[in-house]
């Protein structure tokens, strides 16, 4: 869904709100494709790829360092930032001229949308401060026929990310209402709300989920000396970012979860035009009640681990159901990975080993570079993608991104944060976060801080940097 379906912007374009571009972190390495990876004999279910549907008793996969939860957390931000709604069959793609129908920045405009002067219908009338839910609390708001209506439909792609902006949205409710309970409604209670809740996601986006997935060193080395910044007027996306690095998060996705104490279900179901039910973790539909969501088995002590980060993805992935691609859609395009391979190669990306050459990371060898469960699955220049992918594997045990993949995140991360006049490291970096626990703002902290839990809160610097 996200990057495919939507041919219609979902921000009207106007001066005063004007989406940004795709363009590219390195220009001078554009067009230098001299290899066609083979996406559907890389991607194909069966495939080098293909991780199978591990069931939840067997931990070899798992990432002690990335809990559940913060795989549903980046692709909520990933939606905050990116959407490319380019057809994967238009394969001439200028990336200067493709439109990012997101701001590329972390403001939350999946939650907001455009705001209540401008979409009202998001929220609670009439003073606009709150934003709408579902009368039982346990779901967001939905029309007549299930879809939910938010800031960005794509998250409601499945019931785990659904009920992360379901969580957003009370994070804000709950700040409007206890932070700001001496202003009297309407927009400056509003914007105060938006920018304290904006600033302790920046901070926890910078200070928690970067240093995560990139290791700490690399978080804070980008943030203390930033190595990429804008020279255009506006922000726009990397593709190197949006198509590459950034999608590592296909591969820490369990093929299914522990939901709340009672139930646990699959991702996506087996036969990708499979009835409903409360089998799968499928979106686009009402929440079932007995899979909402519990946040202390995605971000608490005791919660399940994400899967690691290497060239593996689960079989569910590679299979796509119908809702998340169209239903007439070609088999090879119901997998992610043969999508991803392909966007590189429409998008005309470097490969990984030219990347590494250009910012001085050694290249991974050969043997490293393409051997899977002992065989040889490719040769020669690598998709920057699954490059990434390896990298993480070969260099961390698939406990984060390491070499040219944590480098293009954390530049982009840092970079993005920096153009934006209204973020908390622009505005005052010195900011500490005081809805959390001692200056620190955790995803454990943003649960029981709107939620009235206590979920134990992790300090990063405790984690395993390698596994
Ligand atoms: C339930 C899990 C997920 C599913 C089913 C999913 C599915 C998809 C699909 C179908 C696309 C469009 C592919 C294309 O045609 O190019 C996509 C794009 C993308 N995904 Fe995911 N994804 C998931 C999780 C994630 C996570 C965890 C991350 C990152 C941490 C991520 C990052 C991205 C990015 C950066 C794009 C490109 C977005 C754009 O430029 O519009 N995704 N995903």
């Amino acid at each position: 869904m996200h990057g495919f379906n939507y041919r219609e912007p979902q921000i009207p374009r106007s001066r005063f709100n004007e989406p940004g571009r795709f363009g590219r972190m390195f220009p001078w390495l554009r067009g230098l494709r001299t290899f066609d990876p083979g996406p559907d004999t890389l991607g194909a279910v069966g495939g080098p790829m293909d991780g199978g549907n591990p069931p939840p008793s067997d931990t070899s996969q798992n990432n002690p360092r990335i809990k559940a939860g913060y795989t549903f957390l980046g692709q909520f931000i990933d939606h905050d930032l990116t959407l490319d709604t380019t057809s994967i069959l238009e394969r001439q793609v200028d990336v200067d001229s493709t439109t990012n129908f997101r701001t590329p920045a972390f403001e939350l405009d999946s939650i907001y949308g455009l705001g209540p002067a401008v979409q009202p219908y998001l929220y609670e009338q009439p003073n606009g401060g709150r934003l709408l839910i579902a009368a039982d609390g346990n779901d967001l708001q939905r029309n007549g026929q299930g879809r939910a209506i938010i800031g960005d439909p794509r998250n409601d792609e499945n019931i785990l990310i659904s009920q992360l902006q379901l969580l957003f949205i009370k994070f804000h409710n709950k700040v409007y209402d206890t932070e700001f309970a001496n202003m009297p409604h309407g927009r400056a209670r509003f914007e105060a709300a938006q920018t304290l809740v904006r600033w302790h996601y920046q901070w926890l986006v910078m200070n928690e989920f970067l240093p995560r997935i990139v290791g700490t060193a690399m978080a804070s080395q980008e943030i203390a000396s930033p190595s990429f910044s804008y020279e255009t007027e506006h922000a726009y996306m990397p593709v190197e970012f949006s198509v590459a690095a950034y999608r590592f998060g296909h591969s820490q996705v369990r093929p299914g979860y522990g939901v709340n104490a009672t139930a646990g279900a699959g991702l996506f179901p087996g036969d990708p035009d499979a009835a409903f039910g409360t089998g799968d973790l499928r979106g686009f539909r009402p929440v079932p009640a007995t899979l909402v969501v519990d946040w202390a088995l995605f971000f608490g002590g005791g919660a399940q681990a994400s899967k690691k980060i290497d060239t593996l993805l689960s079989t569910v992935l590679l299979k796509l159901p119908t809702g998340v691609v169209p239903k007439d859609v070609a088999n090879r395009h119901r997998s992610l990975a043969t999508r991803n391979l392909q966007r590189g190669i429409d998008m005309n990306l470097p490969s990984g080993q030219t990347v590494a050459a250009h910012l001085g990371i050694p290249a991974l060898s050969e043997a490293a570079l393409w051997t899977t469960n002992g065989a040889v699955v490719g040769s020669g220049p690598a998709p920057l993608w699954f490059y990434c992918l390896r990298e993480g594997e070969v260099g961390t045990g698939g406990a984060r991104l390491d070499g040219v993949g944590a480098a293009i995140v954390a530049r982009t991360f840092v970079a993005l944060m920096l153009k934006d006049k209204a973020s908390y490291l622009v505005q005052d970096p010195s900011f500490v976060p005081t809805l959390g626990q001692g200056g620190r703002f955790t995803m454990s902290d943003m649960v029981n801080y709107t939620l009235g839990t206590s979920l134990a809160s992790e300090d990063i610097a405790t984690l395993p940097d390698v596994i």
